[in-house]
């Protein structure tokens, strides 16, 4: 069968809603764009593990302890998934563990910031889970099967991450003048770097014509940041705090909030790797990952063994 004639069944595949499976033919770029996607996702888990795990030890109380613990635990776990998933079109684990420590590869810029009280781990949950869902239940529908499927598992689990961080600014708001003034200030420092997790302008994004041609992506990045921006306006009127955006105000006409605009010369900057923290997250991990060598070694050790036990049973 000709190029052209696999093109045709896979394109007509995207226009029926099926799923591409791993073993579907897919062209090249499809391939390629969502690997650099899924690991790109799955990075961000893991160094998304790093702001939070910063307060395990320092939690207010023991149920904040062990509710933050289990958090931290989910988003290892999505990261498997993800790596997992991006594995089903032919990277390899260290090949995406390369391309994270080397910096070629990218993870969302919110977890370059640092978080420098409790009151940040309740915006993280909120706005960055908050975020994070909206972009994932979106994904859910995505073109490519195993991806889809790790984002219906992960979702199950993202409702609790935002939940959790509501729940710790709520109390925040309901406590003294310093804890009220603790939320306000998470909040200010966390907005905008949570409305660029949606990625830049439709107008200047590389991938999202042909992503969304793919159905990779469903909803624009303007569109979800603009979803995003209409419910925790709502939301933090129940927190009695506001958002640190002077424009921020509702348009009768389009139904929607207008907001400012967001500092994009602080996104690209922290992007290209001059965040607060960028140095200490990729320095964290690659530290992880060299200390975790002997687990896998010997977990490669014991694969090995027990297949030539399992070859010498059959033989
Ligand atoms: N941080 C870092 N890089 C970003 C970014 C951000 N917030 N937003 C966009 N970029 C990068 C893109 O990766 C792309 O660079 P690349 O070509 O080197 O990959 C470039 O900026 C141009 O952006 P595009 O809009 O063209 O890129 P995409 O079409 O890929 O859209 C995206 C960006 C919306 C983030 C999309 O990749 C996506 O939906 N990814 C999956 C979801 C995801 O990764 N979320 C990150 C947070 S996960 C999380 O928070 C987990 C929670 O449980 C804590």
């Amino acid at each position: 069968m000709s190029v052209q004639e696999l093109e045709k069944i896979f394109l007509s595949k995207i226009e029926q809603e099926i799923k591409i499976e791993p073993k579907d033919w897919m062209p090249d770029a499809y391939r390629k764009t969502l690997v650099r996607q899924i690991s790109q996702h799955a990075h961000s888990e893991i160094v998304g593990m790093l702001p939070e795990g910063n307060w395990i030890s320092r939690a207010p109380s023991l149920k904040r302890k062990a509710i933050l613990l289990a958090k931290v635990q989910d988003e290892a776990g999505h990261g498997l998934y993800l790596y997992s998933a991006a594995e089903t079109l032919g990277t390899t684990r260290e090949q995406t563990i390369n391309d994270l420590h080397s910096g070629k590869a990218k993870y969302s810029s919110i977890f370059n910031y640092p978080t420098l009280t409790w009151g940040d781990i309740g915006a993280i949950g909120w706005l960055v889970d908050g975020a994070a869902i909206l972009n994932q239940v979106m994904l859910c529908r995505t073109s490519y099967g195993p991806y889809a499927r790790a984002m219906v598992r992960i979702c199950k689990e993202e409702s609790f991450h935002q939940r959790q961080g509501f729940d710790i600014l709520l109390a925040l708001s309901k406590g003294t003048a310093e804890q009220r003034a603790m939320c306000q200030d998470s909040i200010n420092r966390w907005w905008w770097p949570s409305l660029m997790m949606f990625g830049p302008h439709d107008s200047e994004s590389t991938h999202s014509e042909q992503s969304t041609q793919w159905k990779i992506k469903r909803m624009s990045n303007d569109e979800l940041r603009q979803k995003f921006v209409d419910m925790i306006a709502e939301q933090v009127k129940v927190l009695n705090m506001t958002l640190p955006d002077p424009h921020l105000k509702w348009n009768e006409q389009a139904k929607h909030y207008d907001f400012g605009e967001i500092n994009w010369t602080e996104f690209w900057n922290v992007v290209k790797g001059n965040g607060p923290c960028n140095k200490q997250r990729l320095d964290a991990r690659r530290k992880a990952w060299d200390e975790g060598a002997w687990v896998r070694e010997a977990a490669s050790v014991y694969a090995e063994k027990r297949k030539a036990r399992q070859e010498k049973q059959i033989a």
